[in-house]
C-alpha cells in the first residue's frame, strides 16, 4: 500500500480533508471577495468541497485539480448530487503537469497541499500566474507553535515553518498576508479522529487483508505522533493574500 492508498483509507468518511470547517471554507471565500461568476482555481482539491460550498454560497466557476483517482470519483458524484457540474471542471493529475490559462483566474487555493510544488513559496509561484492582476490567493498550511520543537518530531516535518517565515515567503513572491483564519485544537481533534475512524473501520472491514499490519501501524504512529506532538507543537490555518 502506497501513500494515496492509505489516504483515500483514513479520508474516507471527510469531505474536508483538512483541520477546517465548511463555515470557515466559505469566510475564506469572502476574504477572497468571490462573487457570482468569479474564476476560482483549486490545486489538490480532494473531494472538491470548498469549490463545492464556494458555488453554493458565491456562484463561483472553477477547475480543481488532483493526483487521486478516488477522491476525483467522489468529486464528481458529488458535484452531480448538488447540482454543481457545470459549474466545477475536474482534473485528475498531478498539479504541477497540469497546464492552466495564466491570468485566467480571480482566486487560486491550495489547502493542506502545498507540497504539490515543493513548499509553500513555490506554491505562491504557482498560483500567482494563474490569477491576473488582482488576483487574490488563498492557502491552507501548517506552522510551529513554538521554537522548542522536539528535534524527533521535527525531523519528520521539514516543510512545516514558522508563521515569521511564511510571511516572508509571502512578501518574497511580491503579496500581503491579508487575514489568517486559524484552526482550533476542535478542528484539528476532528480532522485526526476523523483519519482514525476511517483508519479502525477499514480495519474492521478487512481482518484477513494482506496489509492489515501496515494500515494499523499506521494507525498507530499517527496517533502518537498527535497526542506526543502534533497537537502540541503545530498549527494550521488559511491564509488570504492580496497583491
Ligand atoms: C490534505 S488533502 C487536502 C484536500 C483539499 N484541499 C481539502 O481541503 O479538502 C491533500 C490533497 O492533495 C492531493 N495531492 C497529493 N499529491 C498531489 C499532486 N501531486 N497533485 C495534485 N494533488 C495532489 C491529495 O490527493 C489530497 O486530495
Amino acid at each position: 500500500m502506497d501513500f494515496f492508498d492509505l489516504m483515500n483509507i483514513s479520508h474516507r468518511y471527510m469531505e474536508i480533508l483538512n483541520p477546517s470547517t465548511s463555515e470557515k471554507i466559505i469566510q475564506l471565500g469572502k476574504l477572497l471577495k468571490l462573487k457570482k461568476g468569479s474564476r476560482v482555481i483549486d490545486f489538490g482539491c480532494g473531494c472538491a468541497e470548498s469549490l463545492a460550498l464556494w458555488a453554493e454560497e458565491f456562484g463561483i466557476t472553477g477547475i480543481g485539480i488532483d493526483i487521486s483517482g478516488d477522491f476525483c470519483d467522489r468529486a464528481r458524484d458529488k458535484l452531480v448530487k448538488r447540482g454543481l457540474s457545470g459549474q466545477i471542471e475536474l482534473v485528475c493529475s498531478p498539479a504541477a503537469d497540469y497546464v492552466f490559462e495564466e491570468g485566467a483566474f480571480d482566486a487560486a487555493t491550495c489547502i493542506g497541499a502545498t507540497f504539490v510544488f515543493g513548499g509553500f513559496q513555490q506554491t505562491i509561484q504557482a498560483m500567482k500566474r494563474a490569477v491576473h492582476q488582482n488576483g487574490r490567493l488563498g492557502i491552507g498550511e501548517t506552522h510551529w507553535l513554538s521554537s522548542q520543537v522536539p528535534p524527533e518530531y521535527a525531523q519528520k516535518q521539514t516543510t512545516t515553518h514558522t508563521e515569521p517565515e511564511l510571511a516572508q515567503f509571502i512578501r518574497n513572491e511580491g503579496f500581503e498576508l491579508e487575514y489568517i483564519i486559524r484552526s482550533s485544537r476542535d478542528d484539528w481533534d476532528r480532522y485526526i479522529s476523523d483519519n482514525w475512524y476511517g483508519l479502525l473501520r477499514w480495519l474492521e472491514e478487512n481482518p484477513n487483508h494482506p496489509d492489515r499490519e501496515q494500515v494499523f501501524k499506521h494507525f498507530r504512529t499517527d496517533q502518537d505522533d498527535y497526542l506526543q506532538f502534533q497537537s502540541q507543537y503545530m498549527g494550521w490555518a488559511m491564509y488570504c493574500l492580496s497583491s
